[in-house]
């Protein structure tokens, strides 16, 4: 039997990964996965100080959570030993817990095999870090996309602003370069395009032209 599709999209914070997968998996009428979440949703379950953990400590603690999709399109819910994860995830804190603990290998190695799992059972738009390079390197289509970071840190500012909670723009930068820095630079899966990967520079992009040329590479 064939496996299910997989389309990966990976790229730095901010990049407005999430928007796009969600817009794509609608287009494809298949599941996205939001590994990001599923790196956020561990380190916070695990909580503030776990990448101090000692290895066998990690383990052991990976060792109780659970993962699980349902729905489709942008209606994919993640859950974690059966919790819906929400938007307690969504804070630059709990991002850069998320960050600390994805450059620990038991953490990429218990997460992989997960994000394996699922895309045996789904097809799925995967949107993270290392989607096309190492969690799924044979996937139909890859895209990788990029914008600097004063242009993340100014789309993350106008959407808390827009949901009305507190923003600051340098502080945003500031915690957006650092995250970026740790992505790129840690030894285990570190954010880069894979070799076959259409890669898409949204930083003068309208979110319309992002989706179009996600559209025209997958037909492509
Ligand atoms: O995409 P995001 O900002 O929600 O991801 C949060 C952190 O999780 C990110 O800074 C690094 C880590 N991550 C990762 O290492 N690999 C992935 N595939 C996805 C996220």
């Amino acid at each position: 039997m064939s496996s299910p599709m997989i389309v990966t999209i990976d790229g730095p914070a901010g990049v407005g990964k999430s928007t796009m997968a969600k817009k794509l998996a609608d287009a494809l009428g298949i599941a996205y996965l939001d590994t990001g979440a599923m790196f956020r949703s561990t380190a916070w379950r695990l909580g503030e100080g776990a990448w101090k953990w000692e290895a066998p400590r990690m383990v052991e603690e990976l060792g109780w959570i659970n993962f699980a999709l349902s729905g489709s399109g942008s209606d994919t819910r993640l859950s974690l030993n059966g919790y819906m994860v929400g938007d307690e995830i969504r804070t630059e804190q709990v991002g850069m817990w998320a960050s600390n603990v994805a450059t620990m290998p038991p953490v990429r190695a218990f997460l992989k095999e997960a994000q394996i799992k699922l895309g045996a059972m789904y097809p799925l738009v995967a949107e993270g870090r290392d989607m096309g390079t190492v969690v799924f390197p044979n996937a139909e289509r890859k895209f990788f996309l990029d914008a600097s970071v004063d242009v993340r840190a100014k789309r993350r500012f106008d959407q808390l602003k827009e949901m009305g909670k507190p923003a600051n723009l340098s502080e945003l930068k500031a915690a957006i370069a650092k995250r970026d820095d740790q992505d790129r630079n840690r030894a285990v899966a570190p954010l880069r395009p894979a070799d076959d990967a259409v890669i898409i520079d949204t930083s003068d992009l309208s979110k319309e032209h992002v989706f179009k040329a996600l559209l025209d590479g997958i037909k492509g």
